[in-house]
């Protein structure tokens, strides 16, 4: 799938003769005239697009896809989609439709239909994961193959209520209770409550504090954060929880709490992913989320690097770190050298004036043939230990420790391994944006490294307000409100926590 390189865009008159070929090739006996053809691409009521592979002087069609609406009537219709033999199960039909599904959303489309052969269902899966639900056959609707037709309908859910809706996200996947109220694109409130201090003396997060603690401070969040968006429970239109990836026992204080409101208020729910409301966070702020972009996550409970084409529906994990989090690397260096919990911020605090180039700590997975295997993984342990080796060489030898350069040296290595590898995804998939997201994001010497080096490569840096960054409620009210909009049915009351929920998985059923 990686290896197809494919550019989409509108489809023009001088791509007729390469799209009639291919309309041939696909529909056969069904397929249109080059009028037809002709008339359709060029409308003013259509919009075509065309996917091509190969070399720019040379391009080949791989597909094509048209959207047609009546200016005035807030229907539109898929009126064809081909992909060309070669280049099927690549995701080209899925790009496609992911473009005319933005177009149609831009031309404020209420609900959209299209048709499909009743003996495909590889095309009807792909329908059904974007949102169209089967509302209609046709009987023998092709012929002569005498082969039924399935009418499809997606709703954008925007106008099914008749306004953007009010949704209320739980967050509970780590130590943060979160409770975050939004309306469409918009924040009403983001209210956190911390479970951090109550794992201040073991050095590190601790699952069943942790779950009690959500437990505990689950009602006043949640009462707080009405009180700050000025609104009562009968005014949520959903809700939204996340329901992995995380703490499996964490996770399920904050899903039992939704499904109870859920039933209570008798409003939809949905179950999201964690990860994905990371980087879907960006809408609070701008608006809409650009795409494509990579993103990278880091905080003390994961560090992943995504390649994210459609929020909803295409997110890819390009790596992840394969033993500690990196905010877990700042933990635990942090009490090697003997400072406070949670370590990142007292590291930072600690690095001021010190040289971040006196001492070349490993890093993690980047020699010539880590990069081949795990290009964009990460691993912060053999920097933990490299560091706690080289206090305890310092010891035995009773030199004196510099902790400000210790602290200095190690953040550059950790912020360089990161940044590092988030460029080269940027580059490798041309993808000219960064978004970053977690609680290490609060790490002063990575963001001024991300920006120098996206600066160098005309890559836009993103990185949304802190209090979006590390872990909250408001991002998950705002994927499930993305979710509802995009006209996706809620989840039912039968899904669990999972604490390793793919990042593909954007909803639960
Ligand atoms: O996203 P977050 O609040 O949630 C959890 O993972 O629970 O991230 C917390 C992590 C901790 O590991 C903390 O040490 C790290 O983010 N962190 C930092 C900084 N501030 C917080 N790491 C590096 N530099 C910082 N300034
Ligand atoms: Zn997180």
């Amino acid at each position: 799938m990686k290896n197809l390189n494919y550019v989409i865009r509108e489809a023009a008159e001088q791509d007729l003769e390469q799209i009639m070929e291919l309309e041939n090739a696909c529909f056969g006996n069904d397929a249109w005239d080059a009028d037809t053809m002709h008339f359709e691409v060029v409308a003013h009521h259509t919009h075509y697009l065309a996917a091509f592979e190969g070399p720019d002087a040379t391009p080949k069609l791989i597909g094509f896809a048209g959207l047609s609406k009546i200016p005035g009537n807030d229907q539109a219709d898929i009126q064809t989609i081909a992909v060309s033999e070669a280049a099927r199960g690549k995701g080209v039909g899925k790009a496609l439709m992911l473009e005319l599904l933005k177009e149609a959303r831009r031309l404020h489309t209420a609900e959209m239909f299209l048709e499909v052969r009743a003996d495909n269902p590889a095309a009807q899966n792909l329908y059904l994961n974007l949102g169209f639900e089967h509302i209609d056959t046709r009987k023998r609707y092709y012929q002569p193959d005498d082969v039924d037709a399935w009418v499809m309908r997606l709703q954008f859910a925007k106008t099914s209520i008749g306004r953007e809706p009010v949704v209320l996200g739980i967050e509970t996947s780590c130590d943060e209770t979160g409770v975050g109220i939004v309306r469409g694109n918009t924040l009403l409130a983001n209210i956190i409550s911390s479970s951090m201090d109550e794992h201040a003396r073991f050095g590190g997060v601790v699952p069943e504090i942790a779950a009690r603690a959500h437990l505990e401070a689950l009602k006043p969040t949640l009462d707080q954060a009405l009180a700050k968006a000025n609104l009562s429970l009968k005014d949520i239109d959903a809700i939204a929880v996340t329901n992995g990836p995380g703490l499996g026992g964490a996770l399920m204080v904050g899903i039992g709490a939704a499904k109870a409101l859920s039933v209570a208020i008798e409003k939809p729910i949905y179950a999201v992913n964690h990860l994905v409301g990371h980087v879907g966070v960006d809408i609070l702020e701008r608006g809409e989320l650009q795409t494509p972009t990579v993103a990278l996550l880091v905080s003390g409970g994961h560090t992943s690097l995504l390649l994210v084409r459609d929020l909803l529906n295409d997110v890819e994990l390009l790596g992840e770190t394969i033993d500690d989090a990196a905010g877990e690397a700042f933990d635990k260096v942090a009490r090697v050298l003997r400072l406070k919990y949670p370590g990142g911020p007292e590291i930072d605090k600690a690095a001021v004036g010190g040289d971040p180039k006196a001492i070349r700590f490993p890093r993690g997975l980047s020699l010539p043939k880590d990069m081949e295997k795990h290009r964009y993984d990460f691993s912060f342990s053999g920097l933990k230990t490299a560091v706690a080796r080289w206090v305890e060489v310092a010891e035995t030898k009773d030199e004196p420790i510099n902790v400000a350069d210790i602290a200095a040296s190690f953040r550059e290595a950790v912020a360089d391994v990161l940044v590092t590898k988030a460029v080269n995804a940027c580059l490798d998939h041309k993808v000219p944006r960064l978004l970053l997201g977690g609680g290490v994001v609060a790490n002063a010497r990575l963001r001024e490294l991300a920006q120098e080096r996206c600066d160098a490569h005309g890559i836009e840096l993103r990185i949304p307000a802190l209090s979006l960054c590390t872990d909250n409620g408001a991002m998950i009210a705002a994927l499930g409100a993305q979710l509802m909009m995009a006209g996706r049915a809620p989840s039912s009351l039968h899904f669990g926590s999972d604490s390793t929920l793919p990042v593909t998985t954007v909803q639960s059923h």
